[in-house]
């Protein structure tokens, strides 16, 4: 593993090539290499032990592939397995976490009400309760598990609007959205809605989600532990990064619905 070795990216399918796209567009001269667990999906549904073997067989790929650090582009097996991670592998390992901070600072110090949308598993896990803590006695905070919106990207119905705008409002049709100030798109699925989300709410409640957070996260650990490959460094440079796709499924489909959502 050297400087230039690329940055593994994971997620429990096609969810995390958003977070990919978010890494790209900061650091473009980095390469990386995306593993989709395509074939376990989803994880938000499974018990937290299955998730941290899942993550596992996942970052032992990335890392047999050179993977200078490790994006967990996936709340669900963030929450499950970046601690235990941290312990198993020497690379960096960077998590995602619903992006909850930024919604209630939204409010520039006033109460917030924020919707955190994500899987069972997230708002299950003591990583969220510790969230939780933190921002619930000064802002109002519901918790909505939405594990279907993974099965519609998965099954590659992303287009499907009917079936989209359905989904959506049996989940948030319950909420009195004249009181909500924000909503947080808590799993890297769901990112790929946010213009559905945007078209059935009024127009003062915020969409937000933690992509760029982590990836300017990951920047600045790339900068402080001396990893970032040499074009990054001395920029500005004609190199532009590769991005790998992998995926445990050989599904056809969802190698091509792979491709659709890079943004190259
Ligand atoms: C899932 O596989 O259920 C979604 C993963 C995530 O939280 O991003």
């Amino acid at each position: 593993m050297t400087n230039n070795s690329p940055i593994g990216v994971f997620d429990s399918g096609l969810g995390g090539i958003s977070v990919v796209n978010e890494i790209h567009k900061i650091m473009p001269h980095e390469d990386i290499i995306f593993f989709g667990d395509s074939a376990n999906a989803p994880y938000g549904t499974r018990s937290t032990q299955e998730v941290q073997q899942l993550s596992f067989a996942a970052a032992d790929r990335l890392i047999e592939n050179g993977a200078k650090a490790i994006v967990i582009a996936c709340n669900t097996a963030t929450s499950a397995a970046a601690d235990s991670m941290r312990e198993r592998y020497d690379v960096p390992i960077i998590g995602m976490e619903p992006a909850l901070k930024l919604a209630c600072d939204l409010g520039h110090g006033e109460p917030q009400h924020v919707i955190v949308t994500a899987t069972p598993l997230t708002l299950r896990e003591q990583k969220f309760a510790r969230l939780m803590n933190r921002f619930s006695a000064t802002h109002t905070i519901e918790k909505q598990p939405c594990p279907r919106l993974v099965e519609i990207v998965e099954n590659g119905q992303i287009e499907n609007s009917k079936l989209v705008y359905e989904t959506l409002h049996s989940y948030l049709d319950q909420y009195d959205m004249n009181s909500v100030d924000s909503i947080v798109l808590g799993c890297t699925h769901f990112t790929y809605f946010r213009s559905y989300f945007e078209n059935i709410v009024d127009s003062h409640v915020q969409i937000v989600d933690g992509n760029e957070g982590t990836a300017r996260h990951l920047h600045e650990i790339l900068k402080r532990e001396d990893l970032l490959n040499e074009w990054s460094i001395l920029p500005p440079s004609p190199k532009t990064g590769t991005i790998t796709l992998t995926n445990s499924s050989s599904n056809p489909r969802l190698l091509e619905l792979a491709e659709y959502f890079v943004e190259r």
